[in-house]
């Protein structure tokens, strides 16, 4: 039966990009003659039926602005059975019989919990600044946050040159280590401790007794958030206590990563997304993820896009030593 309105949402962290991502599914949606509803605050906005009806001009003049028009929120409720039922009845009444849902893990292990009780067809688009997901090359956002903490460590650099002091930048990624790669590589850092490596704190410790006694005087550390050691703070600490004489600064980029203007790849990979999950959803291919791999659009089913991993390619990690050294 032809999907007749569709519901979006935008959930978890915001990501740049997501607004680029509900202009095309607004448009695209309306292009063929659905009514599409704005489901404002993820799925905690769905259990309180904050929902209204979008039309083409309300998506005008977003495609370059970041965050979410559409607000986002983690919602505790909807992992509970009477959150999922106070949210179908929501659907139910405002007649949405189709969902584009746009965010990362959590969003999509949500999908796949509602889903288990509940039927009603749905396509997912990868939103978030992780870049955590199995079934897509890139997520959408990735590239503007890797953007910006590039923008940010070379600055960082500018002034730890000046000082001759040895800087720890700590990147967002609580689980995924994309972005200090990405960054760090880009930037040129002296090491990069990311959640997939077990941290040799010896090793990092050794590289810097050795960069000192060659008076090499600038050291950047990029370091993701969830880097098994502990983090910015404690590998700030341990190298303070190791070397007590050295000037050591901590800089923690936090949440600027996640605004600002999306990069023009953030935004073509939304619109192309965002096209596509609706002609998905009018095709009748559901409960699955539109992703782009090797340049193609291809659909992830939720299970898959949540069990699934995306690791990071070996050569990578064996390049950052050698191009530091
Ligand atoms: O999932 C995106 C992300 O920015 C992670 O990199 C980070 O660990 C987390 O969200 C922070 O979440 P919050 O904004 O809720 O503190």
């Amino acid at each position: 039966m032809a999907i007749k309105n569709i519901g979006i949402l935008t959930s978890g962290g915001d990501s740049p990009g997501m607004n680029a991502a509900i202009r095309a599914v607004v448009r695209t949606g309306l292009h063929y003659g659905m009514e599409v509803f704005g489901i404002h605050r993820g799925y905690q906005g769905m259990i309180e039926g904050d929902i209204t009806k979008m039309k083409t001009t309300d998506v005008s003049n977003i495609i370059q602005r970041g965050g979410t028009i559409l607000k986002t929120a983690r919602s505790k409720e909807f992992m509970t059975d009477e959150g999922m039922a106070k949210a179908y009845a929501q659907l139910q009444q405002h007649g949405i019989d189709g969902l584009v849902l746009i965010g990362g893990d959590g969003t999509f292990r949500g999908a796949v919990n509602f889903f288990e009780k509940y039927t009603i067809p749905a396509v997912g688009l990868p939103g978030t600044i992780d870049k955590d997901l199995s079934g897509t090359d890139f997520t959408i956002g990735f590239d503007t946050a890797v953007n910006t903490a590039v923008e940010a460590i070379d600055k960082i650099r500018d002034t730890a040159e000046a000082h001759d002091r040895l800087f720890i930048v700590e990147v967002m990624g609580r689980d995924a280590g994309y972005i200090a790669l990405n960054s760090g590589i880009a930037c040129g850092a002296e090491d990069i401790l990311i959640p997939e490596m077990v941290t040799d704190i010896e090793h990092v410790l050794c590289r810097i007794d050795r960069d000192e006694r060659r008076k090499k005087t600038v050291h950047i550390l990029v370091v993701a958030e969830g880097d098994d050691f502990g983090g910015g703070a404690k590998v700030t600490q341990t190298i303070k206590d190791r070397f007590p004489k050295l000037d050591v600064r901590m800089c923690v980029l936090g949440h600027i990563q996640r605004g600002g203007s999306p990069t023009y790849a953030d935004r073509v990979l939304a619109s192309r997304l965002g096209h596509a999950a609706v002609t998905a959803l009018q095709e009748g291919n559901t409960q699955v993820m539109a992703g782009v791999m090797n340049d193609q659009v291809v659909f992830t089913p939720f299970n898959k896009v949540i069990k699934g991993t995306s690791p990071i390619s070996p050569d990578m990690l064996d390049m950052i030593r050698v191009l530091a050294s």
